[in-house]
């Protein structure tokens, strides 16, 4: 881990992104060990975080089987020593020398896909030495994003054909259960889960019906894998990301506790504006960013500590607090006092930071630089 000049997190510059490493190990470890107990391969994904140290971590120190949203991931990765690496976006089709060069340099790069379209621009593009595309099919669990409706003969047509295709193999079935995140409460994921699940594995059975043995299946959101149900251990595999991290949306899902959220942005006061009954802070939506569209009783952000104020707007570089009702005493935060936020969306918050100041009781133990782009 890289060092830096400032020994504590109250001494940084604001607004700064902080991770708790002693978090974010026990966030990896609870994981890894749920999924070894069930007998699942955990593959997690790297989009919340995007750094080779925090993927040390999540892999347990393999450097292998993680998923990527992005090229840019894959090759930052590729570039430092990961392999196994699954592309879990659906391909496109400017990318795909990109993917043939990844393919090509790596023992195992997976790719995506969800239209027979898809599968012709890899067929244009055979790999050299003999190697074959690893391709897993995204299936359609009701999450209604991305990948072809499980019931649907569209779906067992494109596995069918991936299977046949030369120069192809179909290694597995891909669903996301994004809409684990419309639940409300372990009882409600768990029956996401469950569906999921069952409509994953009853593909894969008809795959079978039909002759094409072998592939894998894999699952998973932070809800879901945050609450397995039993039948999850008949999945190949899980894809989770965001539970390195958690945050406020997840512990309002009902996924973890407030006390398993591992960042945070730090901000300082920089205005008293008693005419407004207003705190303005040094955090706008560069360093927060806007998601969440400020449902919280508490805004944009819980506010640590201070549950009586409420994050109200943001512009670029400014947050506007309010308190939640009645008047703001401006003696409690005064100007240049640090405020923590816990964001509601971890993995948008991330992203507007270009380091991340990795910390152990208030105590920096090291930077962390992620990679960005496409
Ligand atoms: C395709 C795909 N797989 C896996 C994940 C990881 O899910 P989560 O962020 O809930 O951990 C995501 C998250 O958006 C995703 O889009």
């Amino acid at each position: 881990m890289a060092s830096t000049a400032v020994e504590l997190i109250k001494d940084l510059s604001t607004p700064a992104f902080v991770v708790d490493l002693d978090i974010v190990k026990r966030n990896a470890s609870v994981m890894l060990a749920r999924f070894q107990k069930l007998g699942v391969q955990l593959r997690p994904h790297m989009k919340t975080h995007k750094t080779l140290e925090c993927a040390d971590i999540m892999t347990g120190g393999s450097r292998r089987c993680i998923v990527v949203s992005t090229l840019a991931e894959a090759s930052f990765f590729a570039d430092h020593g990961y392999d196994d690496i699954l592309y879990a976006y659906p391909l496109p089709f400017d990318k795909v020398e990109r993917c043939a060069e990844l393919s090509e340099k790596l023992s195992l790069f997976h790719v995506l896909v969800d239209s027979s379209l898809a599968l012709q621009e890899l067929k244009r593009r055979p790999l050299k030495q003999g190697k074959a595309w690893h391709v897993w099919m995204k299936l359609d669990c009701n999450n209604g994003r991305a990948g072809v409706p499980h019931a649907e003969p569209a779906a067992l047509q494109l596995a069918q054909e991936i299977s046949e295709t030369e120069g192809v193999e179909l290694t597995g079935i891909y669903a996301h259960c994004g809409n684990s995140y419309g639940s409300k409460g372990e009882e409600q994921i768990k029956a996401v889960a469950q569906e999921t699940t069952t409509f994953t594995l009853q593909f894969v059975e008809k795959l079978k019906a039909v002759g094409v043995k072998g592939p894998k299946s894999s699952i998973g959101s932070t809800p879901s894998c945050s609450h397995p149900v039993p039948d999850m251990a008949m999945l190949s595999e899980v894809h989770p990301g965001n539970y390195i991290f958690y945050d406020v949306q997840q512990s309002l899902i009902g996924s973890c506790r407030l006390e398993d959220v591992a960042v945070r942005v730090l901000t300082r006061v920089i205005g008293h504006y008693p005419h407004k009954n207003q705190l303005l802070v040094d955090c706008g939506w560069t360093a927060l960013s806007h998601d969440g569209g400020g449902r919280l009783p508490t805004g944009y952000a819980v506010i640590e500590g201070h549950p009586d104020i409420k994050l109200v707007s943001m512009t670029q570089e400014h947050g506007r607090v309010e308190p939640v009702s009645g008047k703001l005493d401006f003696s409690q935060f005064p100007l240049g006092s640090m405020l923590s936020l816990m964001p509601y969306h971890a993995c948008a918050t991330a992203v507007m930071h270009p380091v991340y100041y990795v910390h152990s009781k208030g105590k920096i133990v090291g930077t962390w630089k992620p990679t960005r782009g496409w």
